[in-house]
């Protein structure tokens, strides 16, 4: 297994750009189910999520094939991602693919609207708490769907076809609106689900459904209205750029102290972590192409941060943010109010140094003068990243283990920091 080495304490300078959103490149990739035309995605990350979602749309007969001009061994050649699904040729999605990342069950509200029928196997992913899909299952059923658990699989029929309906989500899932609304489209009538999920990654994948002729209105806000249609036809989009990225170099640089250009990054996508950020002494400014992110010599002031749904702060920033806050001049307090268990990184942070202390869902967050490096261990997708932020600003050496959690989520991550100055490189095993 890879792991990740870095020497810690150089000041970030230069130039990052900001890759394609994960989150929206996968929940658009499963869109492609929907038609049997080719929909042509721009600006793909390159990441083992992306990779392991390919294999799933193919089992279903999803042809898929990339261009451009990235050329690397692990077949993702360009950021351009060409999909057809042509024919469906199996809608069981399988527990050996379905268990390695939680977002493929999503292929559920799809395939159960083109095909009437779907078989997919409960998901798994970054270890982060039960996550459960009753809301997915809900929804679904809102929309006629009859739905019964066998053998760790949810078999989903709707005989006749999905009918539109109406959904209130209970409590706010990015998932669950992704798999309602993608099924949605496709259903007869009217179809109005509140209190949606309103991230821009959600709005994101509803601009690409309505270039394939799917008629949505709202997405983006909390009540989103999809009038069904026959089918979808075929389309261009660009994915969106990635605001958990953009968070965590952001929040790489404030640790570190320097100035970095995040290339292709949009602030209007991640204002409470931006005014975090500010509220804790760093330079933001936005440009037309991008944000320029600074701290020189200021010392980092403690926050206050509760996760929230969007537009709040983002659970995905908040491992980032308690590294970042392990060096400021005094306590941060950081509540955790999405997911349960989320605090794996607490223990690999104390290896380093840093003083938290946890009760419940609140971390308490005591500024020291110094981290020093250690062996770590990432645990998940953000947890590891987190365990990098801490490692650039450790005294000595610090080495990340098993780092295809950040191989998941992160493109090129070493190679980005290192051009700025990090001294960060792969040890492959
Ligand atoms: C998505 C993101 C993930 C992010 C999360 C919250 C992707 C690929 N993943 O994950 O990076 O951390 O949103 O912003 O976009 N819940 C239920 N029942 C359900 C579904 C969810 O109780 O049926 C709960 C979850 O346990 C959690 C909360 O709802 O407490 C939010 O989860 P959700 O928004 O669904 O997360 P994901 O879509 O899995």
């Amino acid at each position: 297994m890879d792991r990740i080495r870095i020497i810690g304490g150089e000041r970030l300078k230069g130039t990052i750009p900001i890759s394609g959103a994960k989150n929206a490149a996968l929940p658009l990739m499963i869109a492609s189910l929907l038609t049997p035309d080719t929909i042509t995605l721009k600006n793909v990350p390159n990441l083992a999520d992306v990779g392991l979602l390919i294999r799933i749309l193919r089992n279903h007969g999803t042809d898929t094939a990339f261009d451009g001009k990235r050329a690397i061994a692990n077949g993702h050649q360009g950021d351009t991602l060409h999909l057809t699904a042509r024919d469906i040729v199996d809608t069981t999605a399988p527990y050996d693919l379905v268990r390695r990342m939680r977002a493929s069950f999503w292929v559920l509200g799809p395939l159960l609207a083109r095909e009437h029928k779907a078989r997919v196997s409960l998901p798994g992913g970054c270890a982060i708490g039960t996550r459960p899909v009753d809301l997915h299952l809900a929804g679904l059923q809102a929309l006629g769907a009859e739905i019964s658990l066998d053998g760790g699989y949810v078999v989903a029929n709707a005989p006749g076809g999905l009918k539109g309906g109406v959904f209130s989500f209970p409590k706010v899932s990015v998932g669950a609106t992704h798999n309602i609304l993608m099924a949605a489209t496709l259903a007869k009538g009217e179809t109005v689900l509140e209190n949606a999920a309103c991230e821009p990654e959600v709005a994101d994948v509803a601009s690409c459904l309505n270039k394939m002729g799917a008629k949505i209105e709202g997405a983006g806000t909390p009540t989103i209205t999809i009038q069904g249609v026959n089918e979808l036809e075929g389309a261009t989009h660009t994915v969106l750029p990635d605001r958990i990225e953009t968070g965590t170099y952001a929040m790489a640089v404030a640790a570190t102290g320097g100035e970095v250009y995040l290339d292709g990054a949009r602030a209007d996508l991640l204002p409470a972590a931006l005014d975090v950020l500010r509220e804790a002494g760093v330079d933001i400014t936005e440009t037309n192409r991008g944000l320029h992110v600074a701290r020189n010599g200021a010392a980092l002031k403690p926050v206050n941060v509760t996760t929230a749904p969007y537009p709040g702060f983002p659970t995905d920033l908040q491992a980032q943010l308690m590294a970042l806050m392990c060096r400021a001049g005094g306590v941060s307090q950081i509540r955790e109010a999405i997911f349960e268990n989320r605090f794996m990184h607490v223990q690999e942070l104390a290896r380093l140094g840093a003083d938290i202390s946890v009760s419940g869902d609140m971390a308490k967050v005591r500024g020291v003068p110094s981290l020093r490096g250690a062996e770590v261990m990432a645990t998940d997708l953000r947890a590891s990243v987190s365990l990098v932020i801490a490692g650039l600003v450790a005294e000595g050496e610090t080495v990340v283990n098993r780092v295809y959690h950040l191989d998941r989520g992160f493109e090129r991550l070493e190679e980005k920091l290192g051009s700025c100055g990090a001294r960060i490189e792969r040890l492959h095993s």
